[in-house]
């Protein structure tokens, strides 16, 4: 099968010129203006943006945590990545007390096994190194394509590691390569915040974030950058969402230290006043961290657009609002944590980051796709449009308006954090390998067509001290 897509502005992190993208099976084959080639099908993309397929590096799919499990499976999660322009999502694989990695492998394979729809990778999340998982089977996971380690520094009843795990992992990461990804807040502090709370009858959704002010951030990013920095490890900070956070970071690299960061969409639109939202409708807002102050947000744009963060990524962790949510109508400590994005991360960082001129197109291809397959292993295989890579392409149509509703997305959760948020510039092909699996309002991808992604380990010239030899 061969695919011609032709006349649309070619978007890469570096490029941006007029061309002709031709595919001879999963791969691209040429590049170049007004290709004389017979393709099976063409697409005219004249007026349109060709970017390459977008990467989520943190989804949690299907995942079961404190007695709900996150209502997207790899089927239904696949379609929202999909009509989002999604192509390849790195999933969390979260050990069990007990579990080996390889067991807990095992389990999250079963679940993409039949069902993906968009390739796949898993980082493994390291919850305990005592019953379970060893170090030396941690050791052997990059050779099996699983080239990062995560680790909570929170959620005290359930996900929590200690610092001796947490540093054991980092010195593991440093012999194999392995990048160490951390949610980084501090959680014995918040463990006793939030019993203060409770015992004085606080209960509500806003708790949430008053429970976890952002030092309890900026300590927890502080601590992993030095223990990083100690063990000799690269380290990537996920869901940053704040000054506190951003600040160690930008320190970190400007001394060339081997720190990476990424935020969310959400942290950009959402702030913590949503969590006030009368009828227990903030709790569809709690999620970790929290919103923070509204002050945050042009931190956060200042940050990804100098390179203080390397990626945005969703942290699609969708529950039902009636349902699941509720089951902390009286105490915030058991809303379910997380939110639904998968699927509009590309239209909003387009809207309100290109359109509104906080940054450039490259840029915004290098956030959602470049710098997330560099970091995890995936370039140039993914993350960018070469002769070679992948042919994962989204024909883009900048001007093509759309209102984003639970109506009409495509996760199973029934409600959208960006109800009503109107964005001009959607996905209107999306191809994965040369397949198109989305044309329009079509989903047309094969459940179990996506494929897991064996990775490698981080890409090299992502590093301070190579972009400031570049310099
Ligand atoms: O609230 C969130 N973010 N849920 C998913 C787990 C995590 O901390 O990423
Ligand atoms: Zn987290
Ligand atoms: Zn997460």
């Amino acid at each position: 099968m061969s695919v011609l897509i032709k006349g649309g502005r070619v978007i890469t992190a570096a490029d941006d010129y007029v061309a002709d993208i031709y595919i001879e099976g999963e791969h691209i084959s040429l590049i170049g203006q007004s290709l004389d080639v017979q393709a099976d099908k063409t697409i005219d993309a004249s007026g349109k943006y060709v970017l390459p397929g977008a990467v989520d590096p943190h989804t949690h799919l299907e995942m079961p945590w404190r007695g709900e499990t996150t209502i997207d499976d790899f089927e239904s999660g696949h379609a929202a990545a999909a009509f989002g322009g999604t192509t390849t999502h790195v999933d969390f694989c979260i050990q069990g007390k007990g579990q080996t990695f390889g067991e807990a492998l095992e389990i999250w394979h079963g679940k993409r096994e039949g069902k993906a729809l968009i390739d796949n990778g898993f980082h493994i999340a390291v919850t305990d190194l005592k019953e379970g998982g060893t170090l030396e089977e941690l050791a052997s996971l990059p050779e099996q394509g699983v080239t990062s380690y995560k680790l909570f520094m929170a959620y005290k009843d359930s996900l929590m590691v200690d610092d001796e795990t947490l540093f054991k992992t980092m010195q593991v990461a440093a012999e194999t390569g392995a990048l160490v990804m951390v949610h980084a807040e501090n959680g014995d502090a918040i463990e006793v915040l939030m019993g203060e709370a409770i015992a004085a009858g606080n209960t509500s959704p806003i708790y949430h974030a008053l429970t976890r002010p952002p030092e309890t951030e900026g300590e927890a990013t502080n601590r992993a950058i030095q223990l990083a920095r100690v063990a000799g490890a690269t380290l990537y900070v996920v869901h940053v969402s704040c000054k506190e956070s951003v600040e160690p970071i930008a320190i970190a690299r400007e001394k060339g230290w081997d720190i990476y960061g990424e935020t969310c969409t959400q942290y950009f639109f959402i702030d913590q006043s949503f969590l006030e939202k009368p009828n227990f409708e903030g709790a569809k807002y709690v999620y970790t961290p929290p919103p923070r102050d509204k002050s945050n947000q042009d931190i956060l744009w200042n940050a990804v657009r100098t390179n203080v963060l390397q990626a945005i990524s969703t942290d699609h962790c969708a529950y039902l609002f009636k349902g699941q949510k509720d089951v902390g109508k009286d105490d915030f400590r058991q809303i379910p944590n997380g939110g639904p994005g998968l699927e509009n991360r590309l239209q909003l960082i387009h809207h309100f980051g290109v359109r509104e001129g906080r940054i450039s197109l490259n840029r915004m291809v290098e956030l959602l796709c470049t710098n997330p397959a560099k970091l995890f292993g995936l370039y140039p295989r993914k993350g960018t449009l070469a002769v070679g890579s992948d042919a994962d392409v989204i024909v883009f149509d900048p001007e093509k308006k759309a209102t984003i509703s639970a109506a009409t997305h495509h996760s199973r959760s029934d409600y959208n954090l960006y109800e009503g948020t109107d964005v001009v510039g959607s996905p209107e092909v999306v191809l994965l390998r040369g397949n198109v699996i989305v044309e329009g309002d079509k989903l047309l991808a094969k459940p179990g067509s996506g494929q897991f992604i064996k990775r490698a380990r981080p890409n090299e010239e992502l590093k301070p001290q190579a972009l400031a030899r570049a310099v």
